[in-house]
């Protein structure tokens, strides 16, 4: 399942998406923005990053004005890890080396063929997996170091990363 959230700033993007994805055959959650009523991109991005988060969907896509502060939003959530994209390239490589589960794009810097060409990228790319999962390991120990956890683990004799 893959869920799509967008501001205001991203509501007529997410809507092409939407029906993009569906007639792509994919199963959608919609977690808004319903209107064009103002509203704070963290407000989307995080109740969809938790979703990831607890495995309740696999993939997502969020969309703002930059698509930067969803991406910063959704960053904030320990294991989740989204990936602002421009081009085809990025998407690719988001996936293939960052294992991103979300991507997010900037409604003001990406036209509708683009952000199809993007998500297209993306969703076909599988995680290569190899040196590429230190790297990632090496991020979960970053994310540990800055929680504290690091320090409870050392604490109780275990190995710190
Ligand atoms: C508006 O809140 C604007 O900041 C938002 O759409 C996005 O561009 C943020 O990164």
């Amino acid at each position: 399942m893959i869920g799509l959230g967008s501001d205001h700033n991203g509501l007529q993007l997410k809507q092409k998406l939407l029906s993009f994805l569906e007639q792509r055959g994919e199963e959608v959650r919609d977690f808004g923005t319903p209107s064009d009523a103002p509203i704070d991109y963290p407000d989307i991005a995080a109740p969809l990053a938790e979703a990831i988060r607890d495995g309740l969907i696999e993939r997502g896509i969020l969309v703002c004005g930059t698509g930067l502060g969803m991406a910063i939003a959704a960053n904030k959530i320990p294991g989740v890890y989204a990936a602002p994209v421009t081009d085809v390239y990025a998407a690719r490589k988001a996936r293939e080396s960052n294992n991103a589960q979300i991507i997010t794009l900037g409604a003001h810097l990406v036209d509708i063929p683009l952000a199809f060409a993007i998500v297209e990228a993306w969703l076909q790319a599988e995680f290569h997996g190899g040196r590429s999962s230190r790297k990632i390991a090496k991020i979960r120990c970053l994310e540990e170091r800055y929680s504290g956890r690091a320090a409870a683990v050392q604490a109780v004799g275990g190995r710190p990363c």
